[in-house]
């Protein structure tokens, strides 16, 4: 059975007698909606902690944009009807009142890796990510926290976060799951129109045609020129960035001598589509 748990209060008294038997947490912070990609995480945890919490709660605090925040799906109870069949432990669903309360007064931010990128395209979204982030490992005590790679940039900013502020918890990324053509699993793929949802695998597509020209010796330049431009092709709208960055400090790169990223943001109708994959 999954217990659901609403306050703090109850989540840390939980907690509190896990800890107290040398119980190994593990933590998977979601915003509800969940498909393969977030269950990937939860069975990551079952295998890897004595104890699986889910916590779902849709973070007003790295919403830029009001209207994403209110069409974000939310679909509680088929949520948990998934989490009991991975056999989670407890799923944390507070209100936004429970994290923050009246007087809340704390902002965590997390310079350099927070402010290219998705950070540059959405102010303010990295310190409502850390902030949330911080409270989440705070209230659960986990060990473990498993993050998916599908925000890579996401993976790095907590990374960083947890060695800044000694944070006694250990960072497990997981890879991204993907839908069986290509498209990365996300939560906002729902929102595509049919036409739209056909014309999606575009993205990865390019992205693994610039890795391979890359990969094989074609200027960084001339290839994400050439993906951008099929990317375009297919039917997308703006291609917000695509870019190859420095794997850890997402800074740029002129060559492949340290771990790489290519990464890319693009909008198809309505709908804001992020990617990343190695090269
Ligand atoms: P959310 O978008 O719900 O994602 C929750 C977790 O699931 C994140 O770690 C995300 O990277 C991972 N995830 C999403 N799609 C995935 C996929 N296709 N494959 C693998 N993992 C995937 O990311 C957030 O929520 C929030 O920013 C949060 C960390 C919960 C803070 O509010």
């Amino acid at each position: 059975m999954t217990q659901v748990i609403r306050t703090a209060a109850e989540l840390q008294e939980k907690v509190a007698g896990w800890k107290r038997s040398g119980i190994l947490v593990g933590v998977v912070p979601t915003m509800g909606a969940l498909h393969d990609g977030h269950l990937s995480l939860a069975r990551a945890a079952r295998a890897q902690s004595d104890r699986v919490i889910v916590t779902i709660f849709v973070n007003p605090k790295q919403f830029n944009n009001p209207e994403d925040l209110t069409k974000y799906p939310r679909t509680e109870a088929q949520d948990l009807a998934l989490l009991e069949a991975e056999g989670v432990d407890v799923l944390f669903a507070p209100q936004p009142e429970e994290v923050y309360p009246e007087g809340f007064a704390t902002t965590v931010s997390v310079a350099g890796v927070s402010e290219m990128l998705e950070g540059a395209k959405r102010p303010g979204h990295f310190d409502g990510v850390a902030t949330v982030v911080s409270k989440l490992f705070g209230m659960t005590q986990a060990g473990r926290a498993f993050f998916g790679e599908k925000d890579w940039q996401q993976v790095q900013v907590v990374q960083r976060l947890v060695r800044d502020l000694n944070i006694p918890i250990k960072i497990i990324p997981c890879p991204t799951i993907r839908e069986a053509d290509g498209l990365a699993m996300s939560s906002r793929n729902v929102r595509l129109t049919a036409q739209d949802r056909s014309r999606a695998p575009a993205l990865p597509n390019a992205m693994q045609h610039a890795a391979q020209s890359i990969r094989s010796g074609v200027p960084i330049a001339q290839a994400l020129e050439e993906a951008t431009a099929m990317i375009v092709a297919a039917g997308f709208g703006e291609v917000e960035y695509l870019e190859l960055r420095d794997a850890e400090t997402l800074r740029e790169v002129s060559d492949l001598s340290r771990p790489v990223r290519l990464l890319a943001a693009a909008w198809l109708g309505d709908v804001r589509l992020i990617d990343n994959i190695d090269v």
